[in-house]
This record gives structure tokens, sequence and C-alpha cells, in this order.
């Protein structure tokens, strides 16, 4: 109860977070940072570069043709190198890459630098017997353990771009990824484990690719050891692949521009989108800004991103921004749940865990769980913390910073994206303010702007659409296979700038606070899930003659999945006809993409409402889902639908809490 007074007071205040001045003298950034940067920022970033190993240095640092940047132009690098190899040739071989814990408590293991070399050139020379070569792409699958990083770095060092398809996904999901960019090898595991059970995964790949005449090999770590189906000539374990290797392995150095990975993500059309990342703008966008931004000190923090490797986050920030660095990482294989609720605090205590990176989601999860889950453990050790995803609500910025920071350790809202590659917008830890709430400032370097309709940039105190003014080093490269889609989807709504699909307001200070998308791209649990693609998932089902999906506003998952859908011909509508049906058709959409995609809601209605053109108006169907006054009706075809549903909806909560 006292607790809540006082989140409350600090919320009212409308506080403002100067930097601790314990962390000012010593902090990686010192506030000539911005000008240094302002003044030249192509020098800025090549400062920025020099921060890496090249084999060969860049002839000049950017190539422009807008709306394609090449960075580094002429330099040559081996991403897998800078994150390994030279820490061990700087003597730090025993220094701990990955504290990893095992979703069961017993289970942990630490990789130091060495181990992680060995392993990869192990790796890298497997991949090489099996004929993958620089240029072939190779599909990952695979849970939260070790090998995912030993796998992602053998394919860099050999120069095969990766696409790690996150382990939550269905078979038909990671099907569509292979085949796009028409991966040659998939590597995953028999099993993984989910809170304390083992759980098939290997099942899911051969059913992928079972479709996928073009992989030729599915390599597979023995993880739970249990029993799996075997093709052989296309299946090898990979303990018999990678074990017997030499342990040395001579990288080739690649040219900046050469492809790092493919990460696949949604967009505002049912298929995913293949964000096409390259190497040395993306190391140097990835490994400034992890240093930077949690103010890293290598040789003595313990450093944990509780994101998953499935997404991009995993990608910058648990692999290459704080292995280029020479960080030492917390890596843990099981995901919070209510079984569990303090595990997190304890492995914090273990580890003495100095920097934690999470999502809003996750933090407003341990909120409704309370403070006293986590105020029997010493979290003393925690300096910096940041969070990713979603917008954070000023509460939860203020219950991290007081009951998770101590009230000591500074929060840093990171604004990003799958195609950013890396943090674009955020506070610098020691050196600027922070606000509840808010983003704060582009990184050093980096140019964003607040744009209206027209494009024109707003004055301080409105909102518009963010968009980014000057091309920066981890941005994407492309979309895979489609330079239109990547033309129209970035580069067509404001002339010249990068939109990129995000609301934002300029505060009076020119501060910046992001208002989260304005597209049909929802955000749940800080997953970018698309509207369209639910949409696609649910008229694929045999019964579902139309779908809309909409965003509700949820208080823990940010946005909740809301589906209306029509039927073809009967289905039984009593209540237990209705609700098995309703189960089926979530577990449709589970099985078409993943569990993550299962809509919470779903409304069985005679008919959408439509404009007289045949317009879905999904608005209205937002307003329906939030249970909200509707907004301006007068373009329905036919306004009684509306008020149908909204009874519809009604019922259904009445019999729920009955
Ligand atoms: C949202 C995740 C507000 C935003 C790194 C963006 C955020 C989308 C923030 C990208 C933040 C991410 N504040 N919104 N700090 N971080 N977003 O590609 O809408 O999975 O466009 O990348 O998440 O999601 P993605």
């Amino acid at each position: 109860m006292a607790a809540n007074v006082a989140l409350d007071a600090l919320l009212h205040e409308h506080r403002r977070f100067p930097p601790p001045p314990e962390l000012s003298a010593s902090a990686n950034a010192q506030p000539e940072i911005y000008d240094e940067a302002a003044k030249d920022h192509l020098a800025f970033w090549e400062q920025m570069a020099e921060r890496l190993d090249w084999a060969e240095r860049w002839d000049h640092v950017l190539d422009w043709e807008l709306p394609y940047a090449k960075w580094f132009v002429g330099g040559k690098l081996n991403a897998a190198v800078n994150c390994v190899d030279r820490h061990v040739a700087a003597g730090r071989g025993d220094m701990v890459a990955f504290h990893w814990v095992a979703d069961a408590e017993h289970d942990r293991r630490d990789v130091t630098y060495a181990d992680l070399h060995r392993e990869v050139c192990k790796a890298a020379n497997a991949l090489t017997e099996l004929g993958i070569q620089a240029g072939d792409r190779v599909a990952i699958y695979m849970p939260m353990i070790p090998e995912t990083v030993v796998a992602m770095l053998a394919c860099a060092r050999i120069g095969a771009p990766h696409t790690v398809v996150f382990c939550g996904f269905s078979a038909e999901a990671l099907r569509g990824r292979i085949l796009d960019c028409n991966c040659r090898a998939v590597i995953t595991v028999d099993g993984q484990f989910r809170r304390g059970s083992p759980a098939p995964v290997k099942p899911t790949v051969d059913d992928a690719v079972a479709a996928c005449p073009d992989v030729r090999h599915v390599l597979v770590v023995r993880r739970t050891g249990d029993e799996v189906n075997w093709q052989d000539g296309r299946d090898h374990w990979w303990h018999d692949a990678v074990d017997p290797q030499p342990e040395e392995h001579e990288a080739q150095a690649f040219d900046a521009e050469h492809p790092l990975y493919i990460m696949y993500t949604s967009g505002t059309t049912a298929k995913p989108k293949g964000i096409l990342h390259t190497t040395g703008g993306y190391l140097t966008h990835v490994s400034a800004t992890h240093h930077y931004i949690f103010d890293l000190q290598p040789e003595t923090d313990v450093y944990w991103c509780a994101a998953d490797i499935g997404w991009v986050t995993g990608h910058s920030y648990i692999v290459y921004g704080p292995l280029a660095n020479g960080a030492t990482s917390l890596m843990y294989e099981g995901t919070p749940h209510p079984g569990d609720k303090d595990r997190w605090w304890k492995l914090i205590e273990e580890h003495k865990v100095t920097i934690l990176y999470t999502a809003p989601t996750t933090i407003r999860t341990f909120m409704k769980w309370g403070a006293q889950e986590l105020q029997r453990y010493d979290l003393s050790s925690l300096r910096v913390l940041g969070s990713v995803g979603e917008p954070i609500n000023p509460e939860a910025w203020i219950w991290y910073h007081t009951y998770v920071g101590g009230g000591k350790a500074p929060v840093v809202d990171t604004w990003w994206q799958t195609e950013t590659g890396g943090i674009l917008i955020t506070p610098l830890p020691g050196i600027t303010e922070a606000k509840p709430g808010a983003a704060m400032r582009p990184f050093p370097g980096i140019s964003a702007d607040v744009v209206d309709d027209e494009g024109k940039p707003v004055p301080n105190g409105s909102g518009g659409f963010l968009v980014i003014t000057q091309p920066w080093p981890g941005m994407l490269r492309g979309i895979w296979g489609d330079d239109q889609r990547y033309r129209h989807t970035y580069w067509s709504r404001f002339d010249g700038v990068y939109f990129a699909g995000d609301g934002a307001k300029k505060d009076e200070d020119g501060d910046l606070w992001l208002l989260g998308r304005v597209d049909d791209v929802m955000n749940v649990s800080g997953h970018r899930i698309s509207t369209a693609e639910i949409e696609h998932a649910l008229v694929g089902h045999p019964s579902v003659a139309e779908a809309a999906v909409v965003g509700a506003t949820d208080a823990i998952t940010g946005q909740a999945i809301v589906a209306f859908v029509t039927v073809r011909g009967h289905v039984a509508d009593d209540d237990a006809g209705g609700e098995r049906f309703v189960e089926d058709l979530r577990n449709h959409v589970a099985t078409a993409i993943g569990p993550i995609a299962k809509p919470r809601q779903i409304m069985i209605t005679p008919e959408l409402p439509k404009t007289r053109s045949g317009k879905i108006m999904r608005r209205l169907l937002r307003d329906i889902a939030e249970n909200r006054e509707l907004g301006d009706v007068t373009t329905l075809l036919d306004p009684t639908i509306t008020d149908m549903i909204r009874e519809r909806m009604a019922d259904r909560a009445e019999e729920h809490e009955g």
C-alpha cells in the first residue's frame, strides 16, 4: 500500500530524472559526444567503426543512393572474428561470454570466449564440410541455448547469412521463411524445455522442410534426448558433425556489405518481410550503441538482455553487440511465469547482474505480481536498466526504476526496429536527463524528426510521424527479394526520409515520446504481429468467410489480438458449439503462425461493419473491442451492425462472468 502511494506521488510530479552523478564522471558517454557527432556524423561513425578489427580499411564511409546505403565501402572484416577471436587474441579467452542458465534450475554452463572460439571454429568447419558456402542461406530454429549463438557465429564466420526463426513459430511460418530466402540448411534441436517440461521441436522442422526441396541438410543439437524421426542423408546430429572437427578455422574477411542475416518481421500485408542486414555498418552500429547506451564496462559488468535470440533484440543485443564488445552476459533459457515469480531476481542476485534489458510487458507482469517478489533479493548490483519493444508507460517506468533499480539505476527507454538494426532513440545513462515514458533523443550520429501529414517537421509540443532523415550504419539494406516493397513501405510516404511506421511527439523541450504504430501492425507483448497475417490465417479455415483483426489496448501485453469473423454455412451456435468453434479457430491461428498469434478473443458475427464501398471499418471494431464510444459512423453501409456486434460482445462477457 505504502509503496503505491509513493509511486503515485512520483507520477504526479511529472518527474524528470537527472543523470546520477556517480555515473556521470566515469560513463562511456560524455556530454561532448552529441556535439561531436552533430558536427560531422560520418566522422563520428567512422570513429565508431574503428572500434572493430578490419582486415582491410574502407575507402570511404558512405555511398548513399536513396534508398540504398553502403557503409564503409571497400572495407573487409569478419563478424565472428570481431565477436570472438580478437578477444581471445587480446588475452581475454578465459573471460566468460555467457553464463548460461537453463529453464531447469540446476542446469547451467559457463561459456568463455576461448570455448566460444573453439566451438564456432568447429561448427564453421562442419558447415563447410556439408557444402555450405559463403552466400548460402541457413535457417536456425532453436531455443535459448549456447549452441544457437555458436550456430549464428559459425554462419557469419563462413559468410553464410543466417535467418533465425523464433522457435515458437509454426511449421507453416518456418517453411514460408525457408522458402522465401531459399535456405540450404536448417540448424535445430530435438526438443526444448519450457516451464520444466520437454517439448518436441524437430517434428516442426520435419514438417516444414518436407516442402522445401532445396534444404539439403538438417543439423540437430541434442537438447532433450527425446526420440525423433530421422531422414538419413539429410539429418545430422550436431555432436557427430561438429565435435570431431578441427578446433582451428581460418576466417575469410568479407566485404563490409556482405549479407550477415535476414530477419523476418511482420508488415501490413500477410507476408512477412525478410529484412536484410549486412556486416560492417551493422556491427559498428550495434557495438557502439551497446557500449554507450548500457555504459558497458567489459571487465566488471554482467549484462543481461532477457529477449529471445529469435527476435532482432536478441541478434543485436544478446549476440552481435555484446560479443563485439567482449561483454560477459547472462543467457537464460526460460521466461517468467506465475509458477516461478521470483526466478529473475534470484538470477540477478546470484550472478550480480549489473545491466538489465527487457520489455515493458514483462515489467508490467512483475508489477502485477507485486514488489514483494523481488524485495527479498539483493538487486543492488543493478546500475543500468533498459526497456525496448513498445512504449513504456510512466507507471511501469517508475516501478522499474524504483523497485528493480533501487531508485538509483537510470532507465534507458530505447526505440528501434528490426529494420533499424540497432537503437536509434534513447537517453544515455550518465549524461542525459530521463523522463518516464520518453525515449528522449536520437543517439549521436542519428537524425530523427517528427513530421505532419505533408512531411513538414512539427513544432515542439506537437505530434506526428517519426522519420529518420539521414542514413545510419545499421539500417536495413532492403527486403529480401522485394525491392518494390522496400521502396514502397519505407521511402514513399515522405520524400527522401525513412518512414518508421510509428507515431511520436516532441514535447516542449523537443524530447521525443514514441506513441506506437500508425499502421496495421500490432504490438503484443513487444512482438510485432500484423493484423493482415492473422486475417489471412483465419480465412484459411474452411468455415470462415471473412475476418477482421484489431489490436485492442491491454493492461499487460500492451495490445491484445481481437478478431471478428463471419462464417460460411452453419456453425453450431449453441453455447458449447460456439465455444468449441472459437477454440478451434484460435488453435487454427496457432498452427498457421504460432501460439503468439492466438487471438485473445474471437467474435462470431453475422456481418462486419463496412463502408458503402465495401471496406471493413477496423477503426469501429477497435472502438468496440475497447468498449469505447464509436467514432464517426456516417460512412457505414448498415449502422445497425455495430450495435449488434456490441450486444453480442456484452452477452459473451456476461456469460464469462456468470
Ligand atoms: C515498437 C524491436 C516505443 C515500435 C526492437 C517499433 C517501441 C516496433 C520501442 C519495432 C520503444 C520498439 N518505445 N515503441 N522503446 N521499441 N517499439 O521490429 O512500434 O520487433 O516500430 O523491433 O516496436 O518492433 P521490432
